[in-house]
């Protein structure tokens, strides 16, 4: 089995960019998957699924720039997902040609309920096409998985079946998704269980889980299949997709991590080994998360498992006293080990190029010269108001700047006058696409609703406002205020993201950043009507 990394331990698959990217607003556009795709690769991931190469043209271009950027030699295995279609293979493949490893992952409905209502065929018919589209997968590369939809759901016994032929036709990963979110986890360890004990040819390939959190459960499920067998698991970043999600990357590793004496016997280790269960470089999860949420739009719950903003305060008395004495009184794992740094001081207004680029490069940043003179400006902007640039200002601005938003209105000035016996008003100048400066005022409930009032009235386009949050990165009057928004127009949701010291004008750009997306959407679609109708995006979201 050429590609198949070792399964001594547990394969990571991550599926941000593929099923992360899947749910509401969480959007993003080529550069930006392509910088995910470096962090990803950054932090260890074995199996970065891209995309979906068939689904668009901007899907295609993404796997395809991302297999030849980031799928080299020594990077992760680079894979596409594909329906059981002849064109959806013949997609991944192209796509995948850069990458020195790639993988094609082919699935297709098999529980009775996606066969009768959805595909409308026979198990009979769905059995065979799985075997030949498995088969044609294989004609293109050596490393094939392949996933029976809805397979928590499925009959057990044809399910069997299915695998058998899938694994004779070549599949070198066989994937048991939870699409729906249904299992619990001692039903989802037999399901495994019932796979290695039934499935005669079980032993060539691996045995991967891929899950939904419908009901909480996804990571809780995944463990106990890893006790069962499972080798791979399929994860993204925050837990990020459809619905309520997918199983988080973060929850995972740490777990197989922290609780590394448990699981070992499971994989024929020692009780008592250290080695790692999972090839992830944990320092770099905080950053890699930080890095998602800012992209997608996508807020991290303060209380969520590992990378929530509470997930290491303590706040009772008698908790912090025990931590004081001994961190391990309530702590099962050191803030360090996932990346979180102690958020030194370390640059001010005097500090230099030099020293900036030379911190980042320690915090892991590693930046092109055009991104790093963005961020240098983005610094000083920010160092001529605020004294003390921590570790977390830095990466706030980094996050900032790197930000792929098309570059289309530009917010020139905003200008709010407010206060108890004030109306809200604002002033606003824009630079338009063409580069036209247009100026215009609003008056509204609040500063920011009246700054965003009057940058309708120049943009023009309709939305509606959804979300709108306000966190500050650090404390301290002059901390960098983070804004993150998500608007709506008809049924798509688009996000927008930005920092600054003031964040009325904070406000101002993450909506300008979410309002450029969803311009940029309009004029694709402008175009590709002016051009024909996509045939490659017709009805083949997952
Ligand atoms: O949830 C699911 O079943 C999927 C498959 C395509 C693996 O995402
Ligand atoms: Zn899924």
């Amino acid at each position: 089995m050429q590609n198949q990394p070792k399964t001594d331990r547990i394969i990571i698959f991550d599926t941000t960019l593929r099923d992360g990217e899947q749910c509401p607003g969480a959007t993003l556009n080529v550069d930006e998957k392509l910088i995910i795709a470096r962090q990803l690769a950054r932090l260890g991931v074995d199996v970065i699924e891209a995309g979906f190469a068939y689904a668009s043209p901007g899907d295609f271009e993404a796997v395809q720039k991302i297999a030849e950027a980031v799928g080299t030699e020594d990077g992760p295995i680079i894979c596409s997902l594909a329906r059981a279609i002849k064109a959806d293979i013949e997609a991944a493949a192209k796509a995948l040609k850069p990458a020195a490893k790639g993988r094609i992952h082919t699935f297709i409905s098999t529980s009775d309920i996606h066969l009768e209502y959805q595909l409308r065929k026979t198990r009979a018919e769905v059995l065979a096409i799985a075997e030949e589209m498995v088969s044609y997968a294989k004609s293109f590369m050596d490393d094939v998985e392949f996933s029976p939809m809805d397979a928590a759901r499925s009959d057990p016994q044809y399910l069997y079946q299915v695998l058998e032929r899938a694994i004779a036709a070549g599949a070198t990963t066989i994937n048991i998704p939870d699409t729906v979110g249904y299992m619990t986890p001692s039903e989802f360890g037999d399901l495994i269980r019932g796979i290695k004990e039934n499935v005669p040819n079980i032993d060539k390939a691996i045995i991967s889980v891929h899950g939904h959190n419908d009901l909480g459960l996804a990571v809780a499920n995944f463990l106990e299949a890893v006790k069962n067998g499972a080798r791979q698991l399929e994860c993204t970043i925050n837990g990020i997709g459809e619905r309520a999600g997918n199983a988080s990357l973060e929850e995972l590793v740490m777990a197989l991590h922290v609780r590394r004496q448990y699981y070992n016997p499971f994989l024929g280790r020692p009780v008592e080994s250290e080695a790692p269960l999972t090839n992830i470089d944990t320092r770099q999860i905080y950053k890699t998360s930080r890095l998602v949420s800012n992209l997608t739009g996508m807020l991290v719950q303060p209380n969520k498992a590992i990378v929530g903003a509470n997930a290491f305060a303590h706040e009772s008395g008698i908790h912090q006293d025990g931590v004081l004495k001994n961190k391990l009184t309530y702590e099962i794992m050191d803030a360090e080990l996932i990346g979180l740094t102690t958020n030194q001081i370390v640059l001010g207004k005097h500090s230099g190029r030099h020293a900036f680029g030379a911190r980042l490069k320690e915090l892991g940043f590693e930046l092109s010269d055009t991104d790093l003179n963005k961020a240098f400006l983005k610094f000083k902007e920010v160092a001529d108001k605020k004294k003390e640039i921590t570790d977390w200002d830095l990466e706030a601005i980094v996050n900032d700047e790197i930000q792929q938003a098309p570059d289309l209105f530009r917010v020139e000035l905003v200008q709010v006058s407010c206060g108890s016996n004030a109306r809200p008003t604002a002033t606003v100048t824009l630079r338009t696409p063409e580069g036209e400066e247009l100026t215009d005022a609003a008056i509204g409930t609040g500063p920011v609703d009246a700054v965003y009032k009057a940058i309708n009235r120049v943009v023009n386009v309709p939305n509606q406002l959804i979300e709108f949050s306000v966190q500050s990165v650090t404390a301290g009057i002059d901390a960098i205020g983070e804004v993150t928004i998500r608007l709506k127009h008809g049924e798509r949701i688009f996000s927008g993201h930005a920092a600054n010291t003031d964040i009325i004008v904070a406000s101002a750009q993450a909506y300008i950043n979410a309002l450029n997306r969803l311009y940029a959407a309009l004029q694709n679609k402008q175009v590709q009507s002016e051009g024909g109708e996509n045939p490659a995006a017709a009805g083949t979201t997952v």
